[in-house]
Order: structure tokens, then sequence, then C-alpha cells
């Protein structure tokens, strides 16, 4: 690889081509420095949360003496030491302080921080704390929420079009049906970490594994009650975030500033796993009503939803990651007449965040569950009545947010994707397998996606860059975006390398930083390639504009006889050294940086009228598993899995085919294995890896074939014409799930759904079984 890096086709392809992720070698040798790695200034203190252990209550009086008084400690963190606002809501709401001053609202909840010499002197303290409370009653999911009377935490949103009693009315069969989908923890390798170091006047750095340092740096400005100039957030890297460090960081990064200015002395803040689990929120989990009618050809003729989910005590992102669950109730799939309601739950847990699909997959579950209800009802493959099902030409073309579906290709990926997995053959075979196996029984499973792309607060559609090419040639990139293994960094790289026809090794990848870019978005919504690429590419293209203009003069050709090859520069008839043509221009006073910027273009969305075109494009992909299960103990495995996914024309095929894999994977673990389970006291118990399963390595397919489709090309303008892979191939799991159900539903031969509940643990299979054998 290193040679085609220097050759001259491989500028040319620098991007489109599979290079590896720029810290792969540093990744798998312990040496790519995450925050936790800087090195510590003398005197850097440790701060550790000192949490709640009731679940909702009015705080009497909270007794910290014995904390102040413990070895090692500095001093403690309250409410009472906030110079600013006491609020990290993402979303302006009001609605998250820092710590509480007179309200808990869940078990695990940070009341205060201890300051002391070391990590585990912090700890020790925290656990010292003496509180009067008096206790009050709590809702924990969203039926009791509701049950209770608990308001939602942040505005419903409703989808419609058609005339939905109409089609009700008209149909020829109706299914009612409730699906729970659970929720998933992020389990990224990297927990929460913030570094905190402070400055002259209001001034403090902070080192901070997020997605969002712009956030961060305003949350910490606003609760020192000082100006965004005077914080700096940087991020060289996460060790994986989810979603979970879209605004889950903030309270980290408080608290750490927050004790930086008090003290005057570096603070880092690290919680353990079991803390990082309990005192952040995750994916959340949803209760959907559905109530679907059909004619006998299985297609669809209208579709109600409620969408009831658990959010937490505080609003955080729950108003757009239950938006997005609607946006994505459809999947691939034309309702002619639907009507969607989305019920976000204040809840006494802990407050549910963004994570992978953001809300997404579990609308498209809620999809996939209806489809296979008609499947089962009418005695029809559940591939039949998807494909009957998939948007189409005009009049079948519009989603229920009246966002017309102009690029769907799923009709071919499916197409190819059933041929290439030799579904029909399969599945046949598995109907006779089952036929003569008693206790061992399999299933099959393929199911579609169609994932929207672009953040739908359509502000958040903006991405800006920095690059200085320094006067021996080298070049430094910086971008808004962030890394978190998903190899963002060596795409942008790849495409100022492109630009500029350069070796990738003359680019140095910097860290994310608001001193260089700011008012960035997170990098979320899977946009981080699409924004911050275009945004480079500007910048990029600026100074070869410069560069151009430059040479033309000086060697008297026309603009267009300069040409950038590769390490190179054509000027007329002359050829000299990209170096040596840089080096010229900085002696004649060229300016050699620019300062990038991008906007997706087309966008719009009405939120009270739920009209609109929130999304860019779609990403479209689809999987199909087989898998077998034991019905006498419901354990399974999956056997094999086929994907093909489309990333438009792929800035790097390898990268994306691992963002492939991990998505299924984690898609699959959210469906099967990892489930959070809360006490009646409203304790989480699976707080550490020990309790909650995520797949292992020995739980992928047996077989596991990854494909690109190769032929997809994005057709809105994007970088390069690729398109967004982060989050759209998470939803593939679902093939698993389906499948699974295939194979339940044989043991009384396929005439009922068996409607499984997520995950579909053992456990739950297991249940399932037994109420189908026992016709209940
Ligand atoms: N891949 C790795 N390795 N680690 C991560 O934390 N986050 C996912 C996805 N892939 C993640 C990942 C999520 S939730 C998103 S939104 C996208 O990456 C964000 O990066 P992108 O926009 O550059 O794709
Ligand atoms: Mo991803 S959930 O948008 O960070």
């Amino acid at each position: 690889m290193k040679d085609q890096i220097t050759s001259t086709e491989a500028i040319r392809g620098a991007v489109h081509s599979d290079l590896r992720h720029d810290s792969a070698i540093k990744h798998v040798t312990g040496r790519a420095e995450y925050c936790d790695d800087i090195a510590e200034p003398a005197g850097t203190l440790h701060a550790y949360l000192g949490t709640s252990d009731v679940t909702h209550a009015r705080i009497r009086s909270l007794d910290l003496s014995a904390v102040r008084a413990a070895p090692g400690v500095i001093g403690v963190l309250t409410a009472a030491d906030i110079p600013g606002a006491n609020d990290i809501s993402p979303t302006g709401r009001n609605d998250e302080p820092v710590f509480p001053t007179d309200l808990i609202e869940f078990h695990g909840q940070p009341l205060f921080a201890v300051v002391a010499e070391s990590r585990d002197a912090a700890r020790r303290a925290a656990e010292l704390a003496q509180m009067e409370v008096e206790e009050l009653p709590h809702a924990l999911d969203p039926l009791q929420a509701q049950a209770a009377g608990y308001p939602h935490i942040t505005d419903p949103l409703k989808l419609e079009r058609g005339d939905v009693a109409t089609g009700f009315a008209e149909a020829p069969h109706r299914i009612t049906g409730r699906l729970n989908v659970g929720g998933q923890d992020h389990m990224y390798l990297e927990g929460q970490i913030s570094f905190a170091i402070p400055g002259e006047d209001d001034d403090v750095v902070v080192h901070c594994s997020t997605q969002h340092p712009s956030e961060a740096q305003h949350m910490v400005a606003h609760v020192l009650g000082v100006p965004s100039n005077a914080v700096t957030v940087n991020v060289r890297r996460m060790g994986g975030g989810f979603g979970g460090k879209e605004s889950q960081m903030n309270l980290f990064a408080c608290v750490a500033a927050l004790a930086a200015k008090k003290w005057n002395r570096p603070v880092k803040i690290r919680p353990d796993r079991d803390q990082d689990m309990t005192a952040t929120g995750k994916r959340h989990d949803f209760v959907i009503d559905y109530d679907v009618a059909f004619d006998e050809a299985g297609r669809i003729q209208a579709v109600e939803g409620e969408f009831a989910a658990r959010c937490g005590w505080s609003s955080d992102l729950s108003g757009p990651v239950t938006d997005r669950a609607l946006f994505h109730a459809d999947n691939a799939y034309f309702y002619p007449h639907v009507r969607l309601a989305s019920r976000p739950m204040k809840t006494n847990t802990v407050s549910n965040t963004a994570f992978r699909g953001f809300g997404g997959p579990q609308g498209v579950v809620a999809a996939e569950r209806m489809i296979e209800e008609i499947a089962f009802a009418l005695g029809k493959d559940p591939l039949e009545v998807r494909k009957a099902n998939f948007y189409g030409p005009e009049g079948r073309d519009l989603t229920p947010y009246h966002q017309q579906v102009t690029d769907n290709i799923l009709e071919r990926l499916v197409g190819e994707l059933e041929k290439s997995a030799d579904y029909q053959a399969r599945r046949k075979a598995i109907l006779e397998f089952n036929a003569q196996s008693r206790f061992l029984k399999r299933g099959i499973a393929l199911t579609p996606v169609k994932f929207g792309i672009s953040f739908t607060a359509t502000h958040y559609n903006q991405a800006g860059s920095l690059i200085h090419v320094y006067s021996d040639g080298s070049i430094h990139l910086n971008h808004g975006g962030t890394e978190m293994g998903q190899g963002l960094n060596t795409k942008v790289a790849q495409v100022v390398a492109d630009a500029f026809q350069v070796d990738i090794t003359r680019i140095k990848i910097t860290r994310t930083t608001t001193e260089k870019v700011p008012n960035t978005s997170a990098t979320a919504a899977s946009s981080g390639s699409d924004l911050n690429g275009m945004a480079a590419l500007d910048a990029a293209e600026q100074i070869k504009t410069r560069l151009v203009e430059y040479a033309a003069d000086k060697w008297g050709v026309d603009p267009a006889a300069v040409i950038f090859l590769p390490n190179a520069v054509k000027v007329g008839n002359e050829v000299m050294g990209f170096d040596a043509l840089v080096k010229a221009a900085y002696m004649a006073r060229v300016h050699l940086s620019a300062a990038g910027f991008y906007k997706t273009p087309d966008i719009h969305w009405d939120r009270a009228a739920g009209r609109g075109r929130p999304f860019y494009y779609y990403a479209y992909g689809a999987s199909c598993s087989e898998v077998s299960v034991d019905t006498l103990t419901g354990e399974y495995r999956v056997e094999r899995t086929d994907i093909l996914h489309d990333v438009g024309r792929s800035l790097n095929p390898v990268l994306d085919k691992g963002q492939v894999e991990g998505a299924f994977i984690q898609g699959m673990g959210w469906l099967t294995t990892e489930e959070l389970w809360w006490d009646k006291q409203g304790r989480l118990r699976t707080h550490a890896p020990s309790t909650y399963k995520i797949p292992l390595a020995s739980d992928a397919p047996r077989i596991f074939n990854v494909g690109l489709a190769e032929w997809s090309v994005n057709p809105e303008r994007t970088i390069k014409r690729s398109k967004a892979v982060g989050e759209p191939p998470f939803m593939l799991g679902i093939s698993v799930l389906e499948a699974l159900s295939m194979a339940v539903a044989s043991v009384a031969d396929y005439r009922e759904c068996p409607r499984l509940d997520a995950p579909a643990t053992p456990e739950r299979v297991l249940m399932a079984v037994e109420r189908l054998r026992g016709g209940k």
C-alpha cells in the first residue's frame, strides 16, 4: 500500500481508494493518544462525581463535611460553586442542572463532585456524603409515566398524510399490536473524560472526549459565566462515541472546567465504567402501538402509530431523537394513509440521548414488525410483502412528512442481494429443515433499510475547515468534524490530497479544536464526511485558485494551462514540483491559508406543519441473515449474514466496509443480547459488561459476506458523489431479529406472528416458543 501511495496513480485515486485509517497502526500498538494519555502537568487534580442513591426525592440537606475531611481531598463542587448558569441542556430548554439544588430525579444522578490529589482519593471520598431526603413516587418507563400523568419532556411530533379513517374503513384486513424495543448502552471503549487546564483571566482549555467540541465550549462558557472566546475545547480522537458524546460530555467538561478555575490547577475527571453507565444517557427504548390495514396482496393501505419513548429526567436530545423515529417509521415502504405521533415521556431515569441512528432504528423496527404481521396473517414470505410495499413511482413516492422519494434503489439492491445470498433456495431448504427437525429450528430474513441523511435541525447542516500550506509544501488540515474511529480524518485528508494531487502523507491531520474552526456542528447524523469533506474541499480550492493565478501571471500562461499533476504542477509546457511552486508563491507573497465553508443545499423542514424536505438524500442497504435456534433453551446463533449496502461512490471502500460490519454487529447486539434492566426502585442493575452483554467476536455470523453497491452514485452533489455511512447500516441488524422470529414461528407452523420484543434475548425467544407451542 505504501508504494502505491507514492505512485502516480495513487494520488489520483486518493479518493475512492482503500487507504487504511490514518491511526490504524497507532490504535493497535497503543500509541494513539487519547485524552487520558495527555501528559499531566504537575499539580493536576482529579475529580469524581458523588451520586444519589434514591430515585426521586426532595433534598432536605446534603452534608459533605466527611467528604471534605477525607484524605487527599482539596474540596467539593456543588451547585453553589457555579458562577454562571446551572444548566447544560443542549437545546437551551433550561431543564438540566449540572447539579440539582432541590430535586433528585433519577437514581445515580450526580449531586456534587469531589476534587482530590488522586482519582482514587476522590472516588473514595465521594461515597461519604450524608443526605436527608423526602422520597417521592417515581415513574420509570413510558407507560408508568403516562399512567402517572407525567408530562411530555419536549413537544411531541405528529406526521399525517392522506385520510387515515377512510384508509382503515376501506381495507379488508387490519391488525393492531404493541412492540417494545429496548434501549442500548454506548459501551465506547474509552469512557467519558475531560481534562481542564486553567489559563490567565477567564481562560480555560478543556481536552474532552466529545463529538461536539463547540457545544462543550458553549456549555463551559455558559456555566462559568464567561464568553465563548475564553474557552477552548480540543479533541484529537475518541475511543468511540456512537452518539454518547454528542451532549453527555457536557457534564464532565463543565465539572473539570469549574474545578480548574476554582482551584487554578489542572483537573481531570474520568468516571469508572459503572458510573459512566449509570450517570450518562443511552438509546431511548420505545413502546410502539401500531394499527395497520392492508389488502389481500399484502399492500399497506393505512398506518397509525404511536411512539412512546423513555426520555429520562431531562429533555437532552429527546425531541430530535423521537422525531427521527417518526421519520423512519415508514422505513422503505409507502403508506397511502398515515398518522404517526411521538410521545416523548419524562421518566425518573437517566436522560436518554443520541445513539447511532438517533431514534431512526426504533422507527424502522416498527415498520418491519408491521410487515411481519401482514406476512404471517396472509401466509406469505415477508420478503414478498416488503417488495409489494416499496416506495415506487409517482403516486407511491411520498413519505409521511411529504418528502418525495426520488432516489430509491432498493428494488435493484434487494434483487441483487436476494440472488447473491441465494435467498429463495435457502428459505425453501429452511422450511423443509424445520418440518423435519423437532427442536432445532432455523430462520431466514432479508430486510431493507432506507435512512434519511441530514440533521433535521436544518441549521446544523454546515461545516468549516482550515487549511494551511506551509512554505515547504507540507499541508496542515483542520476541520470541524471529530474522529471517533470511523475514519473521518482519513476521508477528509483524501479529499484534500485529491484536490492538490499530493501524497496523503504530506497532509498533517490535526486535532479538532474550537480555536481553528468555530461554531461547528456535532459529528453526528452520519454527516461528518459529507459536511467536512466539502468544507475542506472549499478551502483547498481557494488556495489552488491563488496558486493558479500566481503561476499564470508569473509564467504568462492561461490559467487553464496550470494543471495539478501528482506532486507536481504543469505550467504551460513546464513541469515543476508542488514544493517548488509553493515556495515561489510564498516568496511572491501569495496567501497560502484558507478557511472553507459548506452548507447543505435544498433542505427545509416545517415541524409544526410536519412537511418539508428534511433529508438531502437517502442511503440504502439490505441484509439477509440466517439463524438457528435451540427451542428447548432459547439459545441461538447467526449462521450467515449477507449484506449489500449503498454508500454512493465510496470515498474509501475499505473504511466503509468497516463501518458496515461494525454497525451491523452493533445493531444485532441491540436487538438480541444487550438488555438494560432497572429494578423497581429505579436502579439500573446492568451497569457493567458483567451484566450487559455486547456481541463478542464469537457472536459474529459464522459466514459474513459484506459488499458495497459499487454501481451506486449519489444523484445529489455530495462530496465526490459519496453517501454517508456511519448510521444507516446499524439497521441491517434487523434481519437477525426477523430471522429469529421466523424460527420461533415455525413451532406453530407460521400461523402466527411471534411478536418478539427486542432485545430478543434467549429468555424472550424461549418464552415466545413456549407461548406459541402452548397455543397462547
Ligand atoms: N464508528 C466508530 N468506529 N466509532 C464511533 O463512535 N459513531 C457512529 C458512526 N460510526 C462511531 C462510528 C455514529 S453514531 C455516527 S453519527 C457516525 O459514525 C459519525 O461519524 P461520520 O459522520 O463521520 O460518519
Ligand atoms: Mo450519531 S447517534 O448521530 O452521533
